[in-house]
């Protein structure tokens, strides 16, 4: 009655609503948009941004919305949506930092082909998520956000930590408007990271800067990592411990006497 292809329109209506992922203007990817239910919601929240539909099936045609027949596991179909890219601009991304790509929202709502054995089903549908989730980092810029639909199960542990690597916020959601007896929960990242360093990585800085409260700051390639207990001037062998969009803390672990 309301006009949309799919019911699972309420669900990314519902996920909006409590994280807004879309705002007006964001250039939105859809992969498994068929029928193209996620993809009139997007364009509404959007109004002026690009969106792209990626489906195995044919989307029938949806007024000012770009749609690709292909499979989002083969390289040619990532292809067509970067030339769509090109010949669109960079539309809000372009304002944002230089690092990382053009698109603002990338959703993902692959479903497998139901086997009925659930751990089959579930493997299937976390290799779906991980193929989704490369397109996404490849396209997203930095700050851009990635919401992925998965079943939930035991290999939802080890993808969700993955997904901690890549995005300032993770958080899985479970929309009203999914079944009750629905095995799926919609995983929402915000905040696509792009520095230099991720957790764990360590190495050598020198401290360039000081923070508000005295903590010694290094640039790694222009971003900032405060390193509590270092002072201006000295060398240190850091840890990294968390990265957000704007600047990252790292562990000092010695202090280094003799740089060379
Ligand atoms: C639940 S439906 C998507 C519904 C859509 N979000 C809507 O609102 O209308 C899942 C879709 O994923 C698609 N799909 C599954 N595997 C795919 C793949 N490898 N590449 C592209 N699409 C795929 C299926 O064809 C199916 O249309």
């Amino acid at each position: 009655m309301e006009g949309y292809r799919s019911r699972a329109s309420y669900k990314l209506k519902q996920i909006n609503e409590h994280h807004m992922v879309i705002e007006k203007g964001d250039s939105v990817v859809d992969i498994g948009a068929a029928p193209g239910g996620w993809l009139q919601v997007a364009n509404e929240l959007s109004k002026t941004g690009v969106i792209i539909g990626v489906d195995l099936q044919k989307i029938k045609p949806l007024e000012g919305i770009f749609t690709i027949r292909g499979d989002i596991t083969k390289e040619k179909t990532k292809q067509k949506i970067r030339s769509i890219l090109e010949e669109q601009g960079n539309g809000k991304a372009e304002k944002k930092e230089k690092r990382g790509g053009r698109i603002d929202v990338v959703l993902s709502d692959l479903a497998p082909n139901i086997t009925g054995e659930y751990s089959l089903d579930q493997a299937r549908s976390i290799y779906l998520c991980r193929e989704a989730l490369e397109c996404a980092l490849s396209i997203l810029c930095h700050g851009g956000n990635f919401v992925v639909k998965a079943f939930y199960g035991t290999d939802i542990k080890e993808f969700l930590e993955d997904l901690r690597k890549e995005f300032e916020n993770v958080k899985v959601y479970n929309p009203r408007a999914s079944r009750k007896e629905s095995a799926e929960v919609y995983v929402v990242c915000k905040g696509r990271l792009t520095a230099p360093v991720k957790v764990g990585d360590q190495m050598i800085v020198e401290i360039v800067g000081e923070g508000k409260r005295g903590d010694g700051i290094a640039s790694i390639q222009g971003y900032n990592v405060f390193v509590p207990g270092s002072e201006l001037g000295e060398f240190w062998d850091i840890k990294i411990e968390e990265v957000r969009l704007k600047f990252g803390f790292a562990k000092g672990m010695n202090k280094v006497e003799n740089k060379d």
